[in-house]
Formats: structure tokens, C-alpha cells, sequence
């Protein structure tokens, strides 16, 4: 059957977890913002990050937490010694936490795991500097197709050089996006010196898309 399972306001407006067939879904203000059919880019946003990145005791910092795919995938690499998550909504942790999503069920109780209520923005801003290994950013649907327009100073030049003076040497950037945007590879680029974009192809049932990784190194 499918319909809505959580429902809840915040001062960002409507949050919506709805079922559909076997999926959930997330929606917000009546915008599709992903579901638990399509999650190989969201996993693989981890995954690709932690395969570049050398060492052990991994601290990482994920946001948001959305339907918690990115997170699972952090979680299964062992050199994950922290993993931080920032979620805007924090109905959505209840969610998690009441098992209304049972594909990535359980994640919120690894040991490992922190997590933030509030804008991913204020959180990094207030870690020390060089004190994150992997920042990986899942916020929203990249620049040109935001959800919420609050949200556009994630891919500009003055946010990603604070995220780049909180991780350590050779500690690692990855952001996904719905979309190429020449103007966060030029913003990376111009603040890491660098950036590799990966495009994904992605089948949406009969529809073919590319998502897109930005990955940049300290
Ligand atoms: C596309 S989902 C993330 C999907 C996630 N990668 C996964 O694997 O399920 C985006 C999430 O970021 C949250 N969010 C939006 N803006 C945010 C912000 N500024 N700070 C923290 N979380 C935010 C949303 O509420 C939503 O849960």
C-alpha cells in the first residue's frame, strides 16, 4: 500500500516519509528529495571518498542524513573510527530511530556514530581545524536545483575553503549533485587547487540519467 508514514513541520516547511511499493521516499514541500529504489550514487558518494583516502581512525563528517545510505556505507569501512552526521531535520532522526526506515535500519546506533541537529554550515564551522579526514555533502540536490535556497552557500568558494581548512592533509571533500555545475568545479578548483567530477549513469525506472560526484584533496 502505498502513503505517507511520518509526517512533520519545521520552519523549513513540510517533511513527508511516504511509501511506495517496497520504497520510501523523502519528500520536502512536496519535492521529491530521494528514495531507497535509486541509492547507488548516495553510497557510492562514500564509498569512491574512502577508497582515495589512506589511513586508519577515520574521522568523518557526513551531511545530511537524508534516508541514511551514505552513512550505512561509511559505516562498513572498519578505519571509521568517528562518524559524524548533521541533519537539518531532526524528526527525521526520530524516524530513523523508530525503525520507519528498515533498509539502512540501525545505523544511528553504531557506536561510531554522532549526530548533530542543525545546518551543516554551523557544524563545520565550529570543528577545529584539520580535525576531519572525509567531508562528504548530500545536503541537497546540488547548485542549480535546490530544495532549499538557504542552501546555495554549500557550493560557493568561502564555504568549501572553511571545509577545506577543517580537514587534515590529504583529507578529502566529496559533494553530491543531481547535475554538472562548471561553477562548483571552478569554485574547488580554485580553492583546492584541484577537483575530479565523476558522472554516474542512473537509470530512474525508464529514464536515463548522470548524477555527479565532486571530489577534491586537501
Ligand atoms: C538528499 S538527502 C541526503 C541523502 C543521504 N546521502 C542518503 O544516503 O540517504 C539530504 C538531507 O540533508 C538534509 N539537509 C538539508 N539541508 C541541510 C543543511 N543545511 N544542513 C544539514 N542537513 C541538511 C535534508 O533534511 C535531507 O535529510
Amino acid at each position: 500500500m502505498d502513503g505517507a508514514i511520518a509526517r512533520a513541520r519545521s520552519e523549513r516547511g513540510e517533511l513527508v516519509l511516504l511509501r511506495r511499493g517496497d520504497a520510501v521516499e523523502l519528500r520536502v514541500n512536496g519535492v521529491f528529495v530521494m528514495d531507497t529504489a535509486h541509492t547507488g550514487t548516495e553510497r557510492e558518494l562514500a564509498a569512491a571518498t574512502l577508497r582515495a583516502v589512506e589511513g586508519t581512525d577515520l574521522r568523518v563528517l557526513v551531511g545530511g542524513l537524508g534516508l541514511g545510505f551514505t552513512l550505512q556505507e561509511v559505516l562498513a569501512d572498519p578505519r571509521v573510527r568517528e562518524a559524524h552526521v548533521v541533519e537539518i531535520e531532526p524528526d527525521l532522526l526520530d524516524w530513523h530511530r523508530a525503525g520507519l526506515v528498515p533498509q539502512t535500519a540501525g545505523v544511528l546506533r553504531d557506536d561510531r556514530v554522532r549526530c548533530h541537529v542543525g545546518d551543516v554550515a554551523e557544524v563545520i564551522t565550529a570543528q577545529p581545524a584539520g580535525s576531519v579526514d572525509v567531508l562528504l555533502l548530500d545536503v541537497d540536490n546540488g547548485p542549480g536545483y535546490l530544495v532549499l535556497d538557504a542552501n546555495a552557500a554549500i557550493y560557493r568558494a568561502g564555504f568549501l575553503a572553511r571545509c577545506a581548512e577543517k580537514l587534515s592533509d590529504g583529507g578529502t571533500l566529496a559533494i553530491w549533485s543531481a547535475d554538472t555545475s562548471p561553477e562548483l568545479r571552478a569554485a574547488l578548483e580554485e580553492v583546492f587547487g584541484g577537483c575530479e567530477e565523476r558522472a554516474i549513469p542512473v537509470r530512474l525506472g525508464r529514464r536515463e540519467t548522470t548524477y555527479h560526484l565532486f571530489l577534491a584533496v586537501r
